[in-house]
C-alpha cells in the first residue's frame, strides 16, 4: 500500500490510479478527524503558500480550497480574473509566472477552457491543481462524491450511480465517471439526447433516456446542474424550455416516491432548485448534498497535502 501518489499535479482523474483514489480518501479520513476537533488546524502546510486562481465563477470550490488550505495552515493568495491585468491583456502563463515569482509552491485553477490545467503544468513551475477546466474535468468534484458514497453505503465498489442531466457541458460528469469505473462502480447516463456526448457509450457507461426507468436501476442519483451559461442564446439552446426539462429530467418527491426504495440523492451545486431537483428533494432524509460539501474540504485537504509531499523542501 503506496503512501505516495503517482503524480505530481492533480489536473485529472483519468491520470490518477485506483491507489491514489483509496490513499486520498484514507488521507481525507484523518482529515475528517481533525474537522471535527474543536481547533480544526494541523501544522502540515506551514511552509507553503498556495495560489487560488479562479478565471471562472466558484462558490464551494473556492472556499472550500482556501478553508482546505488554512486548515493546513499553509498561507493562502486569492486571485480573480475580475478586476485584475487579464483584461489587459496578460497571458495565462505571464500571470502565473508573475505571481509564482513572488514564491508561490502551489496553483489552485479553475478556468473556462480545457485543457488549461495541463497546459499550465507544462509551463511553469509549481505544483497544479485543477478546480475544473471547461468541459474537461472536475477532479475533486468527483473524489468528494465518491468519496461520500462510500461514507454513505460503505463501499464504492458494485454500487450502481446514475448520473442525470447536462453530461455534454459537465465536467463533473467525465471526472465521476473515470473516478467511480477506477472504483469498480457501475455508472449509468439519463438526460436529453442534444445534452449526451454522441460517443459517451465508449466509456463504458449504459445510457438510459426514461429517467423513470433509470432510477429504478440505482443505488445512487447524481442530478447535475443544467450549465445555463455553456449553452447558446439565451441559455436554453438544447432543449424548448425548463420547465418541460424539469417535467422529462427532474426529481420530483412524487417520482422519488415511485421508485420504492431509498435512493442516494446528490447533486454538485449550485442547484437550480425546482429543475434538477426540487427542494423537497434536495432536502429529503436521503440526500447527501450538503455531506458533499462537508466532504469537499477533506478531500482537498488530501490532495493539498499529498501533492506537497512531493515537492522538496526543508521543514523546521
Ligand atoms: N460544484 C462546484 O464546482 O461548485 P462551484 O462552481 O460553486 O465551485
Amino acid at each position: 500500500m503506496s503512501d505516495q501518489l503517482s503524480t505530481e499535479h492533480l489536473l485529472g482523474i483519468k491520470a490518477l490510479s485506483a491507489e491514489d483514489i483509496e490513499l486520498i480518501f484514507r488521507t481525507a479520513d484523518g482529515f475528517k478527524e481533525v474537522l471535527n476537533r474543536p481547533i480544526k488546524k494541523v501544522p502540515s502546510l506551514r511552509d507553503l503558500t498556495i495560489a487560488n486562481l479562479f478565471f471562472e465563477n466558484s462558490t464551494r470550490t473556492r472556499i472550500s480550497f482556501e478553508l482546505a488550505e488554512k486548515r493546513l495552515s499553509a498561507d493562502v493568495v486569492n486571485f480573480s480574473s475580475g478586476g485584475s491585468s487579464v483584461s489587459k491583456g496578460e497571458t495565462l502563463v505571464d500571470t502565473v509566472n508573475n505571481i509564482l515569482a513572488m514564491k508561490v509552491d502551489m496553483v489552485v485553477m479553475r478556468h473556462p477552457d480545457p485543457g488549461a490545467a495541463v497546459f499550465l503544468s507544462r509551463h511553469v513551475n509549481a505544483r497544479i491543481v485543477n478546480a475544473g477546466d471547461g468541459t474537461h474535468e472536475h477532479p475533486t468534484q468527483a473524489l468528494l462524491d465518491a468519496y461520500s458514497i462510500r461514507e454513505k453505503l460503505g463501499r464504492v465498489k458494485g454500487v450502481k450511480v446514475l448520473i442525470v442531466g447536462d453530461i455534454l457541458h459537465s465536467r463533473v460528469a467525465l471526472s465521476n465517471i473515470f473516478c467511480l469505473q477506477k472504483l469498480g462502480a457501475e455508472v449509468m447516463l439519463c438526460g436529453p439526447s442534444t445534452l449526451m456526448p454522441r460517443h459517451i457509450a465508449t466509456l463504458g457507461v449504459k445510457v438510459e433516456p426514461d429517467l423513470d426507468k433509470a432510477l429504478r436501476w440505482c443505488d445512487v442519483a447524481n442530478m447535475l446542474r443544467i450549465q445555463l451559461e455553456r449553452q447558446g442564446g439565451d441559455g436554453i439552446g438544447n432543449f424548448p424550455s425548463l420547465r418541460e426539462y424539469a417535467m422529462r429530467y427532474g426529481l420530483d418527491l412524487e417520482r422519488y416516491q415511485r421508485i420504492g426504495k431509498d435512493v442516494v440523492i446528490m447533486h454538485p451545486g449550485p442547484i437550480n432548485r425546482g429543475v434538477e431537483v426540487t427542494t423537497q428533494v434536495a432536502d429529503h432524509a436521503n440526500s447527501i448534498i450538503l455531506d458533499q460539501v462537508e466532504n469537499g474540504v477533506a478531500i482537498r485537504m488530501a490532495v493539498l497535502y499529498l501533492l506537497a509531499a512531493r515537492i522538496p523542501r526543508s521543514v523546521g
